[in-house]
């Protein structure tokens, strides 16, 4: 599996400070036994955030990544960005993301994670917070295999 990571956020996108998510997503993949394929650092904005989903989608990336922007802060557009794109919401990712971080934090409920059917890859958009955006990969991990053979249109086992 090929996989896009995009760190979403103003200010590591402007040098402010390092980004720490996407590193960590890279990690995580590579634990996972994942290639990451490409990389990428961009603002809050809707059509940036658009662009390098579809770029690393027309790249090969079945899974794409993203992390940061899925609160309720002013700039946070990340679920707007790619509803905006995708063929499917699946559901279920969010849920799940969202329910079993809210026994790791009651703050978890303030992020909207979701994840979509966007071109020939399956998204996941993750919270910025790091370590957040760790565990809610590890909560999904065991259907992303499936989902994203189905945004592929490759054989699967059901
Ligand atoms: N989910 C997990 N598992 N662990 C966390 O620490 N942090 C939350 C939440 N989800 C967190 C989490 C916080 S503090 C916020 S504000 C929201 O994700 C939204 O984060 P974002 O706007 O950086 O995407």
């Amino acid at each position: 599996m090929t996989v896009g990571i995009l760190t979403v956020s103003d200010r590591a996108s402007a040098g402010v400070y390092e980004d720490h998510g996407g590193p960590a997503l890279r990690q995580a993949c590579q634990g996972y036994g994942w290639e990451v394929g490409a990389e990428a650092i961009v603002p809050d904005e809707i059509d940036r955030i658009r662009e390098s989903v579809r770029s690393f989608s027309a790249q090969g990336c079945g899974l794409i990544l993203t992390t940061g922007g899925t609160g309720v802060d002013y700039r946070d557009v990340t679920p707007e960005a790619i509803r905006g794109i995708m063929r499917v919401e699946v559901h279920g990712f969010g849920e799940v993301m969202r329910m079993k971080s809210f026994d790791i934090t009651p703050n978890a409920i303030l992020s909207r994670s979701l994840a979509a059917m966007v071109d020939a890859s399956l998204v996941i958009a993750l919270p910025g917070k790091p370590k957040g955006a760790v565990e809610c990969l590890g909560f999904v991990h065991g259907a992303i295999d499936h989902a994203v053979k189905l945004a592929q249109r490759l054989p699967t086992s059901c």
